[in-house]
């Protein structure tokens, strides 16, 4: 980083852990043997983000397309996710890591359902970073469903406002930066109410890759940026 680039710390930082699979095939690997490489930087990067104050951090693990993909990797990609989480429980508990989980948990398997919301219950009173873990999510179905909700309370007119408390993502500020990794330039389908006013940043490192260096690298081009929220 330059010196004299001031690194701003983003409150939110969003972001779109692609590429697993790529890396994967790069290594004429099996695509799970990407996620399980991937894992392992979801971790590191939670560890970072806290580290560096950051007060919200929210990545896409699942989206409600990604249960189009083939059986066995859904399956594998659902142990892997359940598995890790609850693994990294006692660490999250170390690092005061309060976790919610956004998105249609009710589509996982009972007992990773059950196993995934009672680590989220445990953790839910603790007052460092939160943690957001963005699981069968879509960012359509979440505005579909904040909607179908009004209308069982028998609104017919609603406000930004009403839409923002029936969100997931309800009492969480909406992102500063989004992050989407392996060179792909898309939203798809990732916070589309919340990310009306983020910066993006795109990286070609696929995510198994993306170490601390590469977050610094996004947060110190967030720095530069002059937002403006179309003031
Ligand atoms: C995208 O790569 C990644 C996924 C669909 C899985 C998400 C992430 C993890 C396994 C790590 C996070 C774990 C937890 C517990 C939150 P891809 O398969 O779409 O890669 P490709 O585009 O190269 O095929």
């Amino acid at each position: 980083m330059s010196e004299t680039t001031e690194l701003k710390i983003p409150r939110h930082i969003a972001i779109i852990m692609d590429g697993n699979g790529r890396w994967a095939k790069k290594r004429l690997l099996p695509r799970t043997a990407g996620h399980k490489v991937g894992l392992d930087t979801f971790v590191n990067t939670v560890d970072s983000c806290s580290d560096l104050g950051i007060e919200y951090l929210t990545v896409y693990a699942f989206s409600t397309e990604n249960w189009n993909r083939a059986t066995e990797e859904v399956s594998a990609l659902m142990e892997l996710m359940s598995k890790g989480i609850v693994k990294y429980e006692p660490e999250m508990v170390r690092k005061n890591i309060r976790l919610k989980l956004l998105g249609d948990i009710d589509r996982f398997e009972p007992k990773y359902r059950q196993a995934l919301r009672s680590v989220e219950e445990r953790l839910a009173n603790n007052t460092g970073m939160t943690l957001c873990i963005c699981l069968s999510y879509g960012g359509r179905q979440e505005l579909v469903n904040a909607v179908n909700r009004l209308l069982k309370e028998g609104r017919t007119e609603i406000t930004a406002e009403d839409i923002e408390r029936n969100l997931y993502s309800a009492g969480v500020p909406d992102p500063d930066l989004v992050v989407r990794t392996s060179g792909e330039y898309r939203i798809s389908n990732f916070l589309l109410w919340q990310s009306a006013y983020s910066e993006y940043y795109f990286t070609d490192v696929f995510w198994p890759d993306f170490d601390k260096k590469e977050l610094l690298k996004a947060i110190e081009s967030f720095s530069k940026r002059e937002r403006r929220f179309g003031r």
